[in-house]
């Protein structure tokens, strides 16, 4: 059996993954990861593929062990198990300073974005062969720091380095790794952002493309094994300005564009 794995698919870019995953039809089964079990069923029900929905809060380590142990579980029961595509689009941030952010969304900002996606990618590894693919959700934040959004542009930077180095890593193993950098998404990853102390730190986070384009966009450069798909002008300008302008510049603006 030839499975794919995709974390966040309750809601905006997991979904649309799973979605396209669903509609190109090269896996046996699509395993749907996320907290919230009734999003991760109804999307099941929703979709003319076979769905297996496992509902988990990835910032726990026992449930990567849960999540390690039915891995474990399904190659057992069939020699041919293999993860074709791993998705690691869970993830979360948050608007505001350092004096707005408790701990605890820290904390949890760190596990999830960080170490829960690598944790995951370890988790697949074993099992994945020749042709199999990887696709890590990063983001522009990723490409220079961001006051006001300090640790979540910190987390992303993370994936992006960690990915780049993995790829350096498997090209042994014929596996395709990319990391994707949009801007801002039309998902509720922006409720969710809001949702702290000082929620307007960053007023109007626009313009937003959407889910599906950036799934389409990364799913083609992934299939292409090219390492960065940033799936829009605005991001790719970022990502190449973002190399020859020194990073004070940036936040420079960055401070300009936050207000407005
Ligand atoms: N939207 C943007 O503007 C944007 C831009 C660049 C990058 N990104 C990145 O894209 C990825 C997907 O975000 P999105 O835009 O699709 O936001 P979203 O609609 O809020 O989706 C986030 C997903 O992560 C899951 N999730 C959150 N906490 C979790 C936990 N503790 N354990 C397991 N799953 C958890 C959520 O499901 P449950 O709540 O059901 O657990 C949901 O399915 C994130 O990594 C984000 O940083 C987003």
């Amino acid at each position: 059996m030839r499975i794919t794995l995709i974390t966040g698919a309750s809601s905006g870019l997991g979904r649309e993954y799973t979605r396209l995953a669903a509609e190109q039809g090269d896996f046996d089964q699509i395993w749907v990861i996320a907290r919230r079990d009734d999003r991760l069923r109804e999307l099941a029900s929703s979709l003319e593929a076979d769905i297996r929905p496992v509902a988990l809060d990835l910032t726990k380590p026992d449930n990567i062990e849960a999540l390690k142990a039915l891995l474990l579980q399904a190659a057992e029961l069939d020699d041919d198990f293999c993860i074709g595509l791993l998705v690691n689009a869970a993830g979360f941030g948050k608007f505001g300073t350092c004096d707005d952010m408790t701990q605890a969304e820290v904390d949890a900002m760190i596990d999830l974005n960080c170490r829960a996606l690598v944790d995951l990618t370890q988790l697949a590894l074993p099992y994945m062969a020749k042709g199999s693919r990887i696709i890590q959700i990063a983001s522009s934040a990723a490409f220079q720091p961001l006051q006001g959004l300090a640790v979540y542009a910190a987390s992303k930077s993370f994936v992006l380095s960690y990915t780049r180095a993995l790829r350096r890593e498997l090209p042994h193993r014929g596996i395709y790794v990319t990391a994707v950098c949009p801007t801002w998404v039309k998902t509720e990853f922006i409720k969710v952002a809001r949702d702290t102390k000082n929620g307007t730190t960053v007023q109007h986070p626009w313009p937003q493309i959407s889910a599906e384009r950036v799934a389409r966009w990364s799913m083609f450069v992934n299939r292409c094994n090219y390492p960065v798909a940033t799936c829009g002008v605005i991001a790719f300008l970022m990502r190449v300005f973002c190399k020859v302008i020194p990073a004070p510049v940036i936040m420079w603006i960055w401070e300009g564009l936050r207000r407005i």
